[in-house]
């Protein structure tokens, strides 16, 4: 995955991220000026089919919103030539290599940040209704015309009783409508209405980033697996007899506080967690471990011809002397390190950079290991 141009118009990547992330909206005339989607409205609804796919339909029958969760077969979605229906497909770049190297432009901000790439296909007059989003969103316009109505963070109501989340009073700011190559940035909760233009596809971008609570209920339920080391056992050796029997004894309830307390968990628990937390693959996605798994030596001979990439599915990050793939935690053994940052920095590994290195080596172990799992493949 190469990091190739960030598609932002006449601003460089500083500029946009002083001016722009997290901050303001951002509309990017022909960002990118040829783009042709690589995935046609007849390929989304097939992946729209698939039971590893998470897929969404928003309509309007008699004026009422209405939303149905996918799978759909063919017969289940609209005609296409009835108005106001908007399919939703999450994950894209999950199950299609050219939408999942459209990611690489955006790589100019940590991939733990980027989320996924979702695609939305809609007939004239479509949309999913005023909403505000947590995150940060590239809106990629892929085909057809959208109407994009905009305005800034505010105290929010929802419509209630309907099946997704409206905002039930929007009053836009700006708006423009959004040609193919076009792209609007948005920081997280700005409010939003897309609206179809005739038959539109429109590609999101969409970005991550954990709240406080996500990752506390993760760490604590991951630290209740591992704590090792003595677990003492409350004891009241001593105890008067009570005439309160129902009473908190108040000499339990000072033990067990102390306990809570004083638990700290160590430094390498948090590094540890925090890495393996940020590269956990999504819930849909399973990785197919080699049934056959080859033999080191082979499979390291063919490494070496064709060099290797991290699947697309697969999620890396380094620190320090960790790497972290797919929620696990591994650490740089000397002389992988430079080569294992590589892989996560570039997502691949060329021939060149696998020549010299024997196949008794750490980074040989690790990488058969990582292909045999399905996190890494041969080049393509
Ligand atoms: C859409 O593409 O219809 C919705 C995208 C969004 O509002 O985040
Ligand atoms: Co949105």
């Amino acid at each position: 995955m190469r990091n190739l141009n960030p598609p932002l118009g006449p601003l460089s990547v500083d500029q946009f991220m002083r001016r722009h992330w997290q901050r303001k909206p951002l509309l990017i005339r022909a960002a990118l000026p040829d783009f042709k989607p690589p995935l046609s409205p007849e390929a989304l609804f097939e992946l729209a089919t698939r039971d590893d796919v998470e897929s969404r339909l928003v309509s309007q029958p008699r004026g009422r919103w209405r939303l149905d969760r996918g799978p759909f077969d063919a017969q289940d979605l609209p005609a296409r030539t009835r108005r106001a229906w908007t399919l939703l497909v999450q994950g894209v770049d999950l199950h299609v290599d050219a939408v999942h190297d459209l990611l690489a432009r955006f790589r100019f901000v940590p991939d733990v940040r980027l989320d996924d790439l979702m695609i939305s296909y809609a007939t004239d007059g479509g949309g999913v209704g005023p909403h505000v989003d947590s995150y940060d969103v590239f809106l990629l316009q892929a085909h057809g015309r959208r109407r994009w109505r905009i305005s800034a963070p505010r105290a929010i109501e929802l419509l209630p009783d309907a099946p997704l989340r409206i905002l039930s009073h929007f009053e836009a700011e700006q708006e423009w409508v959004l040609e193919p190559g076009d792209i609007l940035y948005l920081p997280p909760l700005w409010g939003h209405e897309g609206t179809a233009l005739g038959e539109c596809m429109t590609y999101s971008i969409g970005f991550r980033a954990p709240s406080r609570l996500e990752l506390l209920r993760g760490f604590l339920a991951d630290c209740a697996d591992t704590v090792s080391g003595p677990d003492p056992r409350f004891g009241d050796r001593g105890l008067a007899p009570t005439r309160t029997p129902g009473r908190l004894p108040e000499p339990m309830t000072r033990s067990l506080a102390g306990w809570l307390t004083n638990w700290r968990p160590t430094k390498r628990q948090i590094d540890d967690y925090i890495g393996r937390f940020l590269t956990e693959p999504k819930p849909s996605v399973w990785f197919e471990a080699q049934a056959r798994p080859p033999a080191l030596s082979a499979w390291w001979e063919g490494a070496q011809r064709r060099g290797v990439r991290a699947d697309r599915r697969s999620r890396l990050a380094y620190r320090g002397r960790h790497l972290f793939i797919n929620g696990e935690c591994f650490d740089m053994l000397p002389g992988t390190s430079a080569s294992l940052r590589r892989l996560a920095d570039s997502r691949e590994l060329p021939p060149d950079a696998l020549r010299a290195t024997p196949v008794d080596s750490d980074l040989a172990r690790s990488l058969h290991q990582w292909f045999c799992a399905g996190w890494i493949n041969h080049s393509r």
